[in-house]
């Protein structure tokens, strides 16, 4: 928590109420707190009426087997035909469902009917392989159309995806792999990042080397000859998507499965070094993915157009890009590429073309878009816009103003919408209709979800005090576990405040003086960069698997544009004296390497010692201190307390900026 935002957060009094027209027109309405107060399980199962089910549930919620929730017990439903084919029943075949960008400038619009046939063919050519409801399918894609008929395929077979974010390395990917037994990758030869071809076809192979349980690559012709270099091809694994899929049957008669079959995993970092395969199910995700897009984005189906720029390797384009916009008969934007390819105004000239009205992004992007300079989207009409979303960190209020003024004209309600990956939906954020907005808060807990802000006792603080975030209810989209290992789901979420049987978050909050929340950041040992996040074990253990690297201690410090940047401390072993550039460079390189770009340290620091308590645990806060170039605190409970003297005079520091 950098000083700054508790600044601006005391400050901050002004306050943003939606226009009467725009309050007269949503989709939610200040009775839906009232109504889901009266009875929490009935108003979920109102919400689930919104899908369409085989077979409709016998109870709405089992918590008798806690923290293992069961959400519309014995309900059945397909969730791909929920995102597709009723749409086309309904007669909207011929709604565009997705306007597809490529970053080179190519387009392509999908209705529904095409989708539907893609779906359906792919599903038929996963079949075709000996795909199994049950079975895991990875799928390291960037943002191409087949990338969402892939994860509808595998929804529709019941298989699970689990959809590894196309910037992660070799290494990173194979973890995954590994821990939930992949059957199938699904990959491209390439990708185009900036302007330019890159591999991704070579990187999975380099993955999936001695690999058992994958018996199949399937692979998306997209950079084709841009890319330098034959595709590396194993005749007996794999296989062109296009080949597979193209010739396949536009039938596929979907298959109802339980509302609690498992959907997909997706991984993300905790407090140690293993990433944890989050596990989310069918009818309760959909239901709330699908509830929070309507209410959150005031979303109007075949009226407006909807653009999430989230990556779907994230949870953010699982659920609003794929699953919860898709269900509600969306029109939306999905873009391949960067924001600045081929040039800094490419999100508003997108927005300009489309008419998008409802625009969800991140805080480090609007951050980026401020520093690009307000001018670059005045060249632009974005009148079109009428509600802005902010997702992924604590919206700093400076960013939330340029935001409203200079995107939003002065009148677009934007929603800073709290959640995680283990969440699966939208927990806390203002209702654009209903709620007079703050910049820099999200507020208040969606009508049905119960969210408090407790001390190290599990007592509610009073208005103006901060703690830790808790959801003290169950909710429909809640994570059902992590990948094979129950104990450590346990342990991770419901043991803090196990006696309440409170899922703890993460995050620090504080309630203002009118009872509104406010997010405060991590208080484990996760950073968050860019609004994703990495563990600090994560990328120790990347630091201390580089030959010259003795020890290391990483933090996230607080940075202007990404949130939090990473900042590393390590010790060099006796051999290794070189602490010069080169050798910084080549350690932030094999950290790169090791996890992926986006866990590349900002800045690495040669060290001679680190701080320590007599126990052992390295003190972060200290390191901290020295991160973000502020007077270092309490030292009293360290082993040795001139450790860090010897830290501010021997610092020997680089930074670079990619
Ligand atoms: C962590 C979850 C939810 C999708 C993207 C990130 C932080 C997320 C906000 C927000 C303040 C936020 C929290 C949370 N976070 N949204 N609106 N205000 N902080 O998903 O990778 O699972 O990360 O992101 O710290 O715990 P994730």
């Amino acid at each position: 928590m950098g000083n700054e935002t508790l600044d601006n957060l005391l400050n901050e009094s002004r306050t943003f109420p939606p226009s009467d027209e725009f309050a007269a027109q949503a989709n939610a309405k200040a009775e839906l707190y009232a109504k889901a107060d009266a009875d929490r399980e009935q108003f979920w199962a109102e919400q689930a009426e919104r899908l369409t089910w085989d077979t409709k549930w016998s109870q709405v919620l089992d918590w008798t087997n806690a923290p293992f929730a069961k959400w519309f017990v014995g309900g059945k439903l397909n969730v791909a035909y929920n995102c597709v084919d009723r749409h086309v029943e309904a007669g909207h075949g011929e709604q565009v469902a997705i306007h597809w960008v490529g970053e080179p400038g190519d387009t392509r619009d999908i209705t529904y009917a095409q989708l539907q046939d893609e779906v359906s063919k792919a599903a038929n050519a996963l079949t075709s392989l000996g795909v199994k409801a049950g079975d895991v399918i990875a799928i390291q894609l960037q943002m191409i159309p087949e990338a969402i008929f892939a994860m509808l395929a595998c929804a529709r077979i019941g298989a699970l995806h689990s959809v590894v974010f196309g910037g992660f390395s070799p290494t990173a990917l194979r973890a995954r792999v590994d821990d939930a037994a992949a059957k199938i990758v699904i990959t491209s030869d390439g990708q185009y990042r900036r302007g330019k071809a890159a591999p991704m076809k070579a990187n999975v192979d380099e993955a999936l080397e001695g690999a058992e349980t994958v018996e199949k690559v399937i692979v998306v012709r997209r950079t084709g000859s841009d890319l330098e270099g034959e595709v590396p091809w194993t005749d007996e694994r794999d296989l062109w998507w296009h080949e597979l899929v193209d010739g396949q049957s536009a039938e596929h008669t979907p298959e109802a499965f339980d509302a609690e079959h498992p959907l997909f995993i997706l991984y993300t970092s905790g407090t140690t070094g293993r990433p944890k395969g989050i596990l989310h199910t069918s009818g309760g995700y959909l239901t709330q993915t699908a509830y929070t897009h309507h209410n959150v984005f005031d979303h109007k189906p075949g009226e407006d157009v909807y653009w999430c720029t989230a990556d779907i390797g994230w949870i953010t384009g699982h659920s609003y890009i794929v699953y919860g916009p898709l269900a509600n008969r969306v029109t939306q934007v999905v873009y391949e590429g960067t924001p600045n390819t081929p040039h800094e105004g490419r999100h508003w000239e997108i927005i300009q073309k489309y008419k998008v009205s409802i625009y969800y992004t991140a805080p480090t992007l609007i951050r980026t878009f401020m520093k690009w300079g307000a001018q670059i989207p005045a060249e632009y009409d974005l009148s079109s816009l009428r509600v802005l979303g902010s997702v992924g960190e604590p919206i700093n209020p400076e960013a939330w103003i340029w935001y409203r003024e200079t995107i939003g004209a002065n009148s677009a309600p934007i929603v800073d919408t709290w959640w995680q990956t283990e969440t699966g939906a939208i927990m806390i954020s203002p209702l654009p209709g209903v709620t007079s907005t703050k910049p820099g808060s999200a507020q208040r807990a969606l009508p049905g979800i119960s969210a408090k802000v407790v001390d190290d006792q599990a007592q509610e603080v009073g208005k103006g005090g901060g703690g830790y975030l808790v959801l003290d209810q169950p909710w429909p989209s809640m994570l059902r576990g992590i990948w094979g290992d129950n104990e450590r789901y346990r342990e991770t979420y419901w043991s803090r405040f196990a006696e309440q049987g409170f899922y703890f978050a993460g995050d620090g909050a504080k309630y203002d003086a009118d009872g509104d929340i406010w997010l405060l950041g991590r208080v484990d040992d996760v950073m968050n960069v860019s609004g994703h996040r990495i563990s600090t074990t994560e990328v120790e253990s990347a630091l201390v698997s580089h030959p010259t690297v003795a020890e290391a201690a990483v933090v996230g410090a607080s940075d202007p544009t990404t949130g939090q940047g990473i900042v590393a401390f390590v010790i060099l072993r006796g051999n290794a004296v070189d602490g010069g550039d080169e050798a910084i460079q080549a350690l932030r390189n094999h950290v790169a390497k090791e996890i992926g770009p986006i866990a590349k340290p900002r800045q690495i620091m040669v060290v001679p010692e680190l701080p320590k308590t007599r126990s052992g645990k390295i003190m972060r806060r200290l390191l901290r201190d020295v991160a973000e170039n502020r007077q270092v605190g309490d030292v009293t409970t360290l082993a040795d307390s001139s450790v860090m003297d010897l830290i501010s005079t021997g610092l020997q520091s680089g930074r670079s900026e990619d």
